[in-house]
């Protein structure tokens, strides 16, 4: 089976951040969206994969690589303009060619992974296996009604008037006959082929097309505080372990992950956190729910349950959180930090237990 993943898109939910910034780059747990959908394909043992990008793509690109890092081998297609899910399958059919394939949206999170629905589309050999979960608003979604025997009666896109509470979460299980239905449908009311019209086409001509219900963690990452609330989820399954230089003064309780290269001075700092490599936290307390990103400096400073992009410096906020703070951003002003004290610098690396 080979992947089609879509991070084309503006990400205009997201803006400033996407001002400057694809949102398929935006970091949950000091990773990528992108690259928790890579971990996902990679468990399934994908290895030939097809990146869709739009205008980000050479930011994409320099980011996620050629695919060795998951075991795979990354073709980039460019979109050249938002013309719809269905025409990236119809642009990336010399790539696609016969095989079967997953359509997997770059913006979204699923935290159990896929391969139970990929189970599921091989066990019952549909032309299309959509993926599923209940929603409490379906209107912002695809929507689909199923019948008792989990087959897709009727797809609606956004619909006003939903007729289930099933949204479809972007991952999307293709046999090669959904060249054909996108090949025939036209554009919608917005301009777009849309993927739910294609899979509707294959529901009119019999099927089979199925659906499967995803109970886990889920989430659609297109605004800050979805960001937020799948850091805060993916930080819950975080191991403890300290890489980095952590001082006599500090002190680390819970699940609190500090890279190699990193700093921690005089600060208290309750899990789940992560702390990224070449970081310097300084007189801080930092609480739960909170991923700080490499080459970042944080300076008297409370901050729980927030985002703090790559080299980003954040000096004297106190009683801060819900944070989602930009890449290389300034909030307070002051020096660069001081060299690190020579005992420290010594000691080099201290692991372990509670301090
Ligand atoms: C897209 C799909 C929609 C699906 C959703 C999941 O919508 O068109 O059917 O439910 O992704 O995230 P978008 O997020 O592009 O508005």
């Amino acid at each position: 089976m080979k992947a089609l993943i879509l991070a084309g898109g503006l990400g205009t939910r997201l803006r400033p951040f996407t001002e400057t910034m694809p949102k398929q780059l935006i970091p949950i747990a000091n990773q990528p969206v992108l690259e928790h959908v890579l971990v996902n394909l990679r468990a399934l043992g994908v290895r030939e994969i097809c990146v869709v990008v739009g205008a980000w793509g050479p930011d994409i690109a320099a980011r996620i690589g050629d695919g060795s890092r998951f075991g795979a081998r990354i073709t980039y297609l460019t979109q050249q303009r938002p013309l719809g899910l269905a025409h990236c399958v119809a642009i990336a059919r010399p790539f696609l060619g016969d095989d079967d394939f997953v359509m997997y949206l770059g913006d979204n999170v699923v935290q159990d992974g896929i391969a139970g629905p990929a189970e599921e589309f091989r066990a019952r050999r549909s032309d299309a296996h959509l993926v599923v979960a209940r929603v409490a608003d379906p209107r912002a979604f695809g929507v689909a009604e199923l019948d008792a025997r989990g087959r897709v009666r009727r797809l609606v896109e956004k619909p006003r008037l939903p007729l289930s509470d099933l949204a479809l979460i972007g991952v999307y299980f293709f046999r090669p006959a959904i060249h054909r239905a996108v090949a025939a449908i036209s554009p919608s009311a917005r301009g777009e082929l849309e993927i739910t019209d294609a899979v509707q086409w294959l529901v009119d001509r019999g099927g089979p097309v199925t659906a499967g219900e995803y109970t886990g963690y889920w989430k659609d990452t297109g605004r800050v505080e979805d960001v937020l609330d799948c850091n805060r989820r993916l930080l819950d399954s975080l191991d403890r372990g300290v890489h980095g230089t952590v001082d006599a003064a500090s002190r680390l309780t819970g699940p609190v992950h500090i890279a190699p290269g990193a700093t921690v001075l005089r600060s208290v700092i309750t899990g789940p956190v992560i702390v990224g490599p070449g970081s310097r936290v300084e007189d801080c307390r930092i609480g739960p729910g909170t991923s700080i990103g490499g080459d970042c400096v944080l300076r008297g400073t409370e901050l729980e349950n927030s985002i703090v992009m790559d080299g980003a410096w954040v000096t004297d906020r106190t009683g801060a959180s819900d944070l989602l703070i930009g890449r290389s951003m300034r909030i307070g002003s002051g020096p660069p930090p001081e060299p690190l004290p020579t005992e420290l610098a010594a000691n080099g690396a201290r692991t372990g237990g509670t301090r």
